[in-house]
């Protein structure tokens, strides 16, 4: 496939992990697939100088530990992949590295025959670079104008998107100074994951499941991303950050409003996300004074996740001897709409779990009447209530759709027992699904926007998350709630369902 002219893409932050782990294994899989433009170039832009070569062999060894296709040393794909790797060394706020970088990309268009590439910017940063490199590229002139037909330039931004509403404000604003927003592409690498996309395929794509998507027939939406991994050598970033700031605000936010959009009108970009930012506006805004009820925060102490020992998070090097900030976080939302009225979605996420597993439940109510007993084949009675339908998102790992029913009992009593309907992606498939960047960096040359961040859906998302980051800041004397490593996080978390009289679906 050809997807358009000549492309360069320029990665900022080129000796960050990411860079080597996902980003250029990605580039690496869809140039061996023939998705990218023809004569594709990747230029590393970071701190520390080094050659060309020394970036490529750099790579090269990212590639062969992490690229999904799992290439040998000296393999073609790698041979004719690699010679298109550039590296440049700069400092991100010196406007003379910027100049540098033009001249090499200039270089580099001549070989491709010139004028002047495509241009993708991806700033895998720390996000305090964010606005200074954007304003850097637009000093040098190297951001092509918005109304040019001819050549585009397309900024992707990594995560996090600000800490709060009005830094996340201020920057979308310092960001809209020097770009358009159809230029911008924020990222959430959850929106890159197939079982994600999954989930509007599943619901739009089917007629069976819409008509139930609603306050009558849903009782409520379970969803967790559950972690067992500690935060260990990010542990200086993760404490000023915390479970809401990390996976909340976007992940799990985006899952929310994937579950809890209406229909689009098509599947381009602005359709999608303006019904998508319609969810996120619906979020009612969390009461400080009754936090308790709504919101549960922990924090790990040591223990073993498998046979891993992993020490308190307050010893973690890098984290703040009295911190507070949560490992754990579960949440009880609502939806202020017509769709969602009265349904809960109850969310959690949390690091060091016993297993990593993300997974998205609908529960639907129970039939008017109880007609039937239930148990299992040998009488066994549990509990007052029926096993409720669920229908199961497992995203992963694992990737799967389950829904469980009802079935009758064989023999001679009338007595029902609750079974599932199971989908597995790799029973099915048969094929590893593409990486989440690997989609995602096609998407944005590919100019397609439906999987990105529009800027309205972060501050719809800040200003929920606000509210609860607030009431907790606030709240001085309630410490967060203590769970051991290698367990499902702590006790109070399965209050937030126990008091509405619901339980987390087991995982
Ligand atoms: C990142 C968070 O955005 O997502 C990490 O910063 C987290 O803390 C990661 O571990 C989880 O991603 P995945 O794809 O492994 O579920």
């Amino acid at each position: 496939m050809d997807n358009g002219k000549p492309t360069t893409i320029v990665i900022f932050g080129a000796s960050g992990d990411l860079t080597k782990r996902k980003l250029v294994p990605a580039l690496f899989e869809l140039a061996n697939e023939g998705l990218l433009p023809k004569q594709t170039k990747i230029v590393g832009f970071a701190r520390r100088e080094k050659s060309h070569e020394q970036f490529r062999n750099e790579m090269q060894d990212g590639i062969l530990q992490f690229a999904r296709s799992k290439p040998q040393a000296g393999a073609k794909a790698l041979a004719d992949f690699l010679p298109g790797l550039y590296y440049h060394a700069g400092t991100y706020d010196d406007q003379e590295s910027y100049a540098g970088l033009g001249r090499l990309l200039q270089e580099l268009d001549g070989k491709n025959g010139g004028p002047a590439n495509n241009r993708l910017f991806y700033l895998s940063t720390p996000p305090t670079l964010f606005f200074p490199i954007i304003a850097r590229l637009g000093d040098a002139e190297l951001i092509a104008n918005v109304y040019d037909e001819e050549i585009w330039t397309r900024v992707i931004i990594e995560k996090p998107f600000g800490r709060d509403l009005e830094s996340a404000r201020k920057l979308n604003r310092d960001i809209l100074s020097v770009l358009d927003e159809s230029q911008v592409y924020r990222i959430d690498h959850y929106l890159g994951k197939e079982t994600v996309q999954n989930i509007m395929a599943f619901r739009f794509g089917n007629s069976i499941f819409e008509p139930l998507w609603n306050r009558r027939y849903i009782d409520h939406v379970q969803i967790t991303v559950g972690e067992a991994v500690s935060v260990g050598s990010r542990a200086g970033y993760y404490d000023r950050s915390g479970a809401v700031r990390d996976m909340v605000q976007n992940h799990i936010l985006q899952l929310v409003a994937l579950v809890g959009m209406e229909p689009p009108a098509s599947f381009a970009g602005n359709a999608v996300r303006d019904e998508k930012v319609k969810v996120l506006s619906a979020l009612r805004p969390i009461d400080a004074n009754q936090i308790d009820q709504f919101a549960v925060r922990g924090q790990y102490t040591a223990g073993k996740i498998g046979d891993e020992f992993v020490p308190d998070y307050l010893h973690e090097s890098g984290v703040n001897a009295d911190s507070k900030t949560e490992t754990y976080a579960a949440l009880k939302l609502h939806l202020d709409n017509w769709r969602w009225s009265g349904v809960p979605f109850y969310v959690r996420s949390g690091k060091a779990l016993a297993k990593r597993i993300t997974e998205i439940t609908i529960q639907f109510r129970q039939p008017p009447l109880v007609l039937f007993g239930h148990g299992d084949h040998e009488g066994h009675v549990e509990g007052d209530h029926m096993q409720p339908n669920r229908l199961s998102l497992r995203v992963q790992p694992n990737e799967s759709i389950r829904l469980q029913f009802g079935l009758k009992v064989p023999g001679s009593r009338m007595m029902l027992q609750p079974n599932e309907m199971e989908f597995c992606y790799s029973d099915v498939f048969h094929t590893e699904p593409p990486e989440a960047y690997e989609r995602l960096i096609l998407d944005a040359i590919l100019g397609e926007t439906t999987l990105f961040i529009r800027d309205d859906e972060v501050d719809a998302a800040w200003r929920y998350v606000d509210t609860i980051l607030n009431a907790w800041q606030e709240d001085t004397s309630t410490p967060p709630s203590i769970y051991g490593a290698g367990s499902w996080g702590p006790e109070a978390v399965d209050n937030l369902l126990a008091k509405d009289g619901r339980k987390w679906a087991t995982l």
